[in-house]
């Protein structure tokens, strides 16, 4: 499927607030945690992409109950807007509700059908499954339950896509198998991934090279389960959502100079959680007034503002952008046996995280430099930032992000390739990318863009497109759906011309 995309010749605005899809690190442990807790967990503002679909999917192929906010079985979401790859999988539904469990009110308030309620079956309540655990385009997906999966001795084949299919695993079986797992990975350390069953784990210290949330996320989870100490060590502070879910659930972890320490098995406790908005998401829509004409303004509430992967504000700052941020968001707790928040938890809330509206109005933008500690604090957001750059007066250099390459697409190469099809200048570096942009009043140009099956790609690439001088035709668009679904009507709305081509 393929956007053409318009330049945008009005300003982009919004009578209101928006409020971004869930972010999706934290929708993904939220189903994982609430999947291995004992009892009920409520979480709202799930985002409702792809990706943490097969989370659910996953889930449910391991025997946990899983509903929709509403109280229905969980299904599918919305087709995509364009009616492509996503939304034809077979209509999903989560196995029934545990017998003896307490009735679900016919509607629950604080909740809405995108919501999921999830019986927790403790850590040692997962079924083995029957058939490979298909884990979509989702890296998060395989590679946490990677970590559940060694923990819980449950034998099971993980697959992805095309995608997926080529991204390196070994990263996460190798400090597992330090902790007593058996696990293979296919030809160069890919999936198709293996985990054997019924192995015992036994904790460890694992002192990683990478700084990444994922592997350290893995290893944590399976920490859960193994007996003893287990210890993770980065080379800087990954993202730190997992470290904040262990609180929320009741679960001690404690940090010993750059590791977290924690001492399995102990089983988390369910929750209730209000998922902030994903950043990585409003950073396209704050992006996007940036690319647009002056008098273009948008004010997006409650969006996730983790210190550890708010790099993007940052960033912002570095090309001289002003954006402004008040914090505001809530405390969370435990839920009581039936379902109930204990008293003083506060049902719905940011789950431990920041939480914040953002502003933003269009601005002149000049060359930054973004270097590695920032780049591992927005490493999804290194799309974006290129655009940013290729609109920017001067040079942005962008260093310390050779992890780029193995995401969903060699995402390097891939912005090369389209700032430069745009009009930019760019040099691709093993670790990032110099751009020169072409300054404010000057346009890039409209081109054809390939998503390669990308969502970050297709959605950096819509931005620039508002500000070239000729339409911009992206496709494989539908690939936006992974992350950030009825995203081409939302521009459409903000007041961007959108042709959505089958
Ligand atoms: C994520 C961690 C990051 C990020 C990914 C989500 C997570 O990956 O790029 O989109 O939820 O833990 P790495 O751990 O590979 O850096």
């Amino acid at each position: 499927m393929r956007a053409r995309i318009h330049p945008l010749d009005r300003p982009l605005q919004s009578p209101t607030a928006l409020r971004v899809p869930g972010d999706k690190s934290i929708s993904h442990r939220s189903l994982m945690m609430a999947a291995l807790a004992k009892g009920e967990s409520r979480i709202a503002g799930l985002a409702g992409g792809a990706d943490v679909r097969s989370t659910a999917r996953v889930l449910a192929q391991l025997g946990i109950p899983l509903l929709r906010g509403d109280g229905t079985p969980w299904m599918p979401g919305p087709r995509s807007e364009l009616s492509g790859d996503f939304g034809d999988e077979p209509t999903f539904m989560g196995p029934q509700r545990p017998q003896g469990s307490a009735k679900l009110p016919a509607r629950d308030p604080d909740m809405g059908p995108d919501d999921a309620i999830v019986f927790g079956q403790g850590l040692d309540g997962l079924r083995a499954p029957t058939g490979p655990l298909d884990c979509g385009n989702s890296g998060t997906t395989l590679r946490l339950m990677m970590g559940i999966l060694a923990g819980a001795g449950i034998e099971a084949t993980l697959i992805g896509d095309q995608s997926l299919s080529r991204r390196p695993m070994e990263r996460v079986a190798k400090p597992l198998r330090l902790l007593g797992a058996e696990i293979e990975c296919s030809d160069k350390g890919r999936p198709p991934v293996r985990v054997h069953g019924g192995k015992k784990l036994r904790g460890a210290a694992v002192k990683s090279e990478l700084s990444s949330a994922q592997v350290k996320s893995a290893v944590l989870l399976a920490g859960l389960f193994a007996e003893g100490q287990t210890s993770f060590e980065e080379p800087m502070r990954s993202r730190d959502h997992t470290e904040r879910f262990f609180s929320l659930c009741g679960i001690p972890l404690e940090r010993a100079g750059h590791a977290n320490v924690l001492t399995g098995p102990v089983q988390p406790q369910a929750f209730a959680l209000d998922v902030p908005g994903d950043l990585s998401s409003a950073a396209f829509l704050l992006a996007a007034v940036l690319a647009s004409p002056q008098g273009s303004k948008l004010e997006l509430a409650h969006v996730g503002v983790n210190p550890t992967r708010a790099g993007f504000l940052d960033a912002l700052a570095a090309f001289g952008a002003k954006s402004k941020l008040s914090i505001g968001g809530g405390s969370t707790g435990p839920l009581g046996a039936g379902g109930q928040p204990l008293p003083g938890a506060g049902a719905f809330a940011g789950g431990g995280e920041p939480v914040g509206a953002l502003s933003i109005e269009a601005q002149p933008l000049r060359g930054a430099e973004l270097d590695e500690a920032l780049v591992l604090r927005a490493i999804d957001e290194v799309p974006m930032l290129s655009v940013l750059g290729a609109l920017a007066e001067g040079r942005t250099t962008i260093r310390g992000a050779s992890e780029l390459r193995v995401k969903e697409s060699d995402r390097l190469a891939q912005m090369a390739m389209g700032l430069r099809a745009m009009g930019a200048t760019v040099e691709e570096l093993p670790d990032g990318l110099i751009i020169d942009g072409v300054g404010p009043g000057k346009k890039l140009h409209g081109a054809t863009i390939d998503s390669a099956h990308d969502h970050r790609i297709a959605l950096a690439f819509s931005i620039a497109a508002l500000a070239a001088d000729s339409p911009t035709t992206i496709s494989g668009a539908e690939w936006a759906d992974v992350s950030y679904p009825g995203f081409f009507s939302l521009l459409g709305r903000l007041g961007a011309r959108v042709e959505l081509i089958p």
